[in-house]
């Protein structure tokens, strides 16, 4: 018996940036605005990513910020430059050397669409597979007003999409429309689109055209459903954050899928990279900037904020904690109300419960560091390292000014600053010592009432 061999389809996407983006009124070129601590083109880009596609991005002349964002993102991808802004299937035809060389399936997406799914591009191609010339997403929006509406027949057959100034009054009362994510096939993708004329009312060389062009050359044509949600078109700050919200409700619902708990998920931010293992906790309001895990038992509590950092088995974060880029804490650490961590590995057990600022630092296993203790890592040119050994004890509001080595099971008193070396199991005071002065307040009362300076 022979084994069937899958064999893979090649798949080249075509990314659409070559937009303006003015209505978000800002500097920032709109498919670089970010939900999620992801850009929006690299949302699109990692669902591409994901099926292991080629992306070829259309952006429009001067957009470097968008061309270095995706080389950074997607060494692999290509670059097309669309001169004039002449429409959709215009601008797929910057890509024109791409198609050419006949991948199987060609998938055009936008790239202020950031929610689509690797899965919805696999079920579009799909379609493709089964015998379609042409595919394409439709959905039916709570209003439908300015998308290009599906023209279905009796028996379910696509036969052409109307833009909506085109379109009859019958026509624009189809609730079902299209999103603008379209997949055809790589052996006519060139042949279709370069039969799509621009006679229309704004002289635009529409991509919607595929579907009747390839009607009239035989090819049939398919249309998929997905809802609203995985389809928004960002083009507004408050559009923005809508597709971020539906983002925050994908990513929660993936973390409770993965068996974390959430006290009040709807006050939780996550990034698409948080990473979170089984039982973890998580109370209410706490913000997951990029590059944050969580290991398995965790507990983060209210009003903490994590970016870049790592937090290990078992350990417990907050209220009110921040752990900045390289804040590593393995098992069983203890960070507490107001205390920052940036760049310190804190080791199993370590605690610091208050009001601290470890920074550029190694604190060993056990160590117990007191309230108030602020290394002080920084000269105004550079960063030196702090390294305290295992179960030593920094007592509360001292200022350790690295570099530093504090030896294991060392005690520095409270209140000192220290500037030298602690040997292992040494106790250092960096601090003036206490002196009493019997009866002196009642003196220094008697000086002041009576108007005198005191002595
Ligand atoms: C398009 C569809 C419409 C669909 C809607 C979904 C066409 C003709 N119409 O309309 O059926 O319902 O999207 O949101 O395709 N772009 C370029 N170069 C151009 C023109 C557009 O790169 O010359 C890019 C835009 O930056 C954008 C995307 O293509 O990312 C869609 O263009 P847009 O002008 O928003 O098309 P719509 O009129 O919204
Ligand atoms: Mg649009």
């Amino acid at each position: 018996m022979t084994t069937g061999k899958v064999i893979e389809r090649t798949c080249l996407v075509v990314v659409l940036a070559a937009g303006e983006g003015t209505r978000m009124r800002s500097s920032r070129p709109k498919v670089l605005h970010v939900i999620g601590g992801r850009s929006l083109i690299a949302h699109v880009l990692g669902a591409v990513s994901s099926i292991d596609a080629q992306p070829a991005v259309v952006v429009s002349p001067g957009q470097e910020a968008v061309v270095k964002a995706v080389k950074a993102l997607a060494p692999g991808a290509e670059f097309y430059v669309q001169c004039e802004r002449r429409g959709t299937a215009h601008a797929v035809l910057a890509a024109k050397a791409a198609l050419a060389r006949g991948t199987a399936d060609v998938v055009v997406a936008f790239a202020d669409t950031p929610l689509i799914t690797p899965r919805t591009i696999a079920r579009l191609r799909g379609a493709l597979a089964g015998g379609a010339g042409v595919a394409v997403l439709g959905f039916r929006p709570a209003d439908p007003t300015g998308y290009g509406r599906l023209i279905v027949d009796a028996g379910g057959r696509l036969l052409a999409i109307r833009e909506e100034n085109e379109a009859s009054a019958a026509e624009r009362a189809i609730d079902l429309c299209n999103s603008g994510l379209m997949a055809l096939a790589g052996n006519a993708a060139l042949a279709i689109l370069e039969q799509i004329r621009d006679d229309n009312a704004k002289r635009e060389f529409y991509l919607t055209d595929a579907v009747a062009v390839a009607g009239a050359m035989g090819l049939a044509a398919v249309a998929l459903e997905t809802d609203e949600d995985e389809v928004r078109g960002v083009n507004t700050q408050a559009q923005l954050a809508e597709a971020d919200a539906v983002l925050q409700r994908r990513l929660r619902a993936a973390a409770h899928e993965a068996g974390v708990t959430m006290v009040a998920p709807e006050t939780v931010y996550l990034c698409s990279d948080t990473k979170l293992g089984r039982d973890v906790t998580i109370e209410p309001y706490v913000v997951f900037g990029p590059g944050v895990t969580v290991e398995d038992g965790a507990l983060i509590r209210s009003f903490s904020h994590l970016e870049g950092a790592h937090v290990g088995r078992g350990a417990r974060v907050g209220p009110f904690a921040r752990l900045r880029p390289g804040a590593n804490l393995e098992a069983d650490v203890h960070v507490g109300n107001f205390v920052e961590v940036k760049e310190a590995r804190i080791e199993a057990g370590a605690k610091a419960n208050h009001l601290s600022y470890i920074g550029n630092a190694r604190i060993g296993p056990g160590t117990n560091i007191g309230a108030g203790t602020i290394t002080c890592n920084y000269d105004g040119f550079r960063k030196h390292l702090t390294d305290i050994g295992k179960d030593a004890f920094i007592g509360s509001n001292s200022a350790l000014v690295a570099p530093l080595k504090i030896g294991d099971g060392a005690y520095v008193a409270c209140g000192s600053v220290i500037t030298s070396d602690v040997p292992a199991d040494a106790l250092a005071f960096g601090r003036a010592r206490q002196a009493i002065k019997e009866g002196f307040a009642i003196r220094l009362r008697a000086v002041l009432r009576a108007g005198r300076k005191a002595p």
